[in-house]
C-alpha cells in the first residue's frame, strides 16, 4: 500500500520554529512530526510514502534517509515548482500512487496528530464501497476546519464545507484520507483544493464516507494547539501504560525526558512536558505544559510554563517564561528575565523582560 503526505505550506503559524526547519521536521513529543505519521503508516503495511513538497526537499530527504533504512520503508519526494494546494500534489504524484494492484492509498495532512487508527480506516473503507473515506472528529471551534455533515449510521457524507462562516456542524475533517485511484481522475494538475473542489463533488455523488476517529486528535500547526496536542498525546501514552513516560518524585503527571537529558536536584517537572536530547536542566527548575527542544540549557530556579523553547537556547537563572512564549533556535534569555508570551526569532539575546505578548525580531 502507498501513502502521500502533504508536506507543503510554509508553516508560518509555527514560526519562529519553522524558520529553522520545515514544519514536518519540528519535533513533537521528542520526535519529528512526520515520523509519527511514517511510523503509523509502516505499522499497517504501507511500503512507500510520497512526500508532496514545495520547498527544501533536500532538507527533508537528507533527514529521512536514515529512517528509510531503519523503518524499511521507501520515502520519495514529489516536488512542486509552484504550490499546488491540497489536491494538485496528488495529480502531480499520480504515477507514484497508482500501480497494478488498484489498491486505495492514504493521504495525510502533515500537521495532524492522533493515534492514527489506519487499520480501522481500511476496514471502514472496504465496508462502504464508496470512492473515498475521510476521518472526522468533533471540535469546539469548527470554523477553523473543514466541516462534514454526514448520515450518522452509514457515515455517508452529505456536505463538506471548508472553513464555514456560519455554523454547519461540529464534525470536522481530520486530514486523514483513504482514496481509490479513481479519485485521481477528478483532479487536474493545477493549484487546487481537495477540500473545496474535490470532496464536495464526491459527496454530491454520495461516494464520500466519513468515519469518526476514535481517540484524540489535534492539528498541531499553531503553538497553542501544539501545546494542547502534547497534553492529549501524553494522556494517550498514559492510557497505554507506556514505559516512555518519566517517573520519580520530581515528576508530576505525564512527562517525557530524553535519556540523554540531565535533570538537576530539586526540580519539579510536569504535567505535560517534553524534554529533548542533550538538554541540561539545572537544579530547582519548575517546568509545566512545555516543550524543551534538543540541546537547551535551563539555568537554576527558572520557571517555564505553556511555552516552547527552541533548539540550543538557554534560559537564565530565576527567569520566568510563560503564556505561549515561543523561543526560536539559539535564543538566550538572561537571568531573572520575565517573558509573557514573547515570540522570539532565532539567535536573539533577551536582556529585558517582555511584559506582554509580542514578536521580538
Ligand atoms: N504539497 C503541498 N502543496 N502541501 C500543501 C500545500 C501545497 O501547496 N498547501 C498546504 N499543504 C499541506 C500542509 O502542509 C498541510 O499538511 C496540509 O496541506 C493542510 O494544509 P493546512 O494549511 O495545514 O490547512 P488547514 O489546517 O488550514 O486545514 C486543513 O486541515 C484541517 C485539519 O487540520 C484542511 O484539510 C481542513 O479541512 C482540515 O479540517
Ligand atoms: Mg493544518
Amino acid at each position: 500500500m502507498k501513502a502521500l503526505i502533504l508536506v507543503g505550506g510554509f508553516g508560518t503559524r509555527l514560526r519562529p520554529l519553522t524558520l529553522s526547519v520545515p514544519k514536518p521536521l519540528v519535533e513533537f513529543a521528542n520526535k519529528p512530526m512526520i515520523l509519527h505519521q511514517i511510523e503509523a503508516l509502516k505499522a499497517i503495511g504501507v511500503t512507500e510514502v510520497v512526500l508532496a513538497i514545495n520547498y527544501q526537499p533536500e532538507v527533508m530527504l537528507n533527514f529521512l534517509k536514515d529512517f528509510e533504512a531503519k523503518l524499511e520503508i521507501k520515502i520519495t519526494c514529489s516536488q512542486e515548482t509552484e504550490p499546488l494546494g491540497t489536491a494538485g500534489p496528488l495529480a502531480l504524484a499520480r504515477d507514484k500512487l497508482i500501480d497494478d494492484s488498484g489498491e486505495p492509498f492514504f493521504v495525510l495532512n502533515s500537521d495532524v496528530i492522533s493515534e492514527y487508527p489506519l487499520k480501522e480506516m481500511i476496514e471502514f473503507h472496504k465496508s462502504h464501497g464508496g470512492e473515498a473515506s475521510i476521518m472526522v472528529t468533533k471540535v469546539d471551534e469548527p470554523s477553523k476546519y473543514g466541516v462534514v455533515v454526514m448520515e450518522e449510521t452509514t457515515g455517508q457524507v452529505e456536505r463538506f464545507v471548508e472553513k464555514p462562516k456560519l455554523f454547519v456542524g461540529n464534525k470536522i475533517n481530520a486530514g486523514i484520507y483513504l482514496l481509490n485511484p479513481s479519485v485521481l481522475d477528478r483532479i487536474e494538475l493545477r493549484p487546487t483544493s481537495i477540500e473545496k473542489e474535490v470532496f464536495p463533488k464526491i459527496a454530491a455523488e454520495k461516494k464520500l464516507y466519513a468515519m469518526v476517529l476514535p481517540g484524540f486528535w489535534m492539528d498541531i500547526g499553531q503553538p497553542r494547539d501544539y501545546i494542547t496536542g502534547l497534553r492529549l498525546y501524553l494522556d494517550s501514552l498514559r492510557k497505554k501504560s507506556s514505559p516512555k513516560l518519566a517517573c520519580g518524585t520530581h515528576i508530576i503527571g505525564n512527562v517525557l525526558v530524553d535519556e540523554s537529558a540531565k535533570i538537576g536536584e530539586g526540580c519539579l517537572i510536569g504535567p505535560d512536558v517534553a524534554i529533548g536530547p542533550g538538554c541540561v536542566v539545572e537544579s530547582g527548575v519548575r517546568l509545566s505544559r512545555c516543550t524543551v527542544m534538543r540541546g537547551v540549557r535551563i539555568k537554576k530556579h527558572a520557571c517555564i510554563s505553556s511555552s516552547i523553547i527552541g533548539w540550543h537556547s538557554t534560559v537564565g537563572q530565576w527567569a520566568r517564561v510563560e503564556n505561549m512564549t515561543i523561543l526560536g533556535e539559539d535564543v538566550h534569555v538572561g537571568d531573572e528575565i520575565y517573558s509573557n508570551g514573547g515570540v522570539v526569532l532565532p539567535h536573539k539575546e533577551i536582556k529585558s523582560s517582555i511584559l506582554k505578548p509580542e514578536i521580538v525580531m
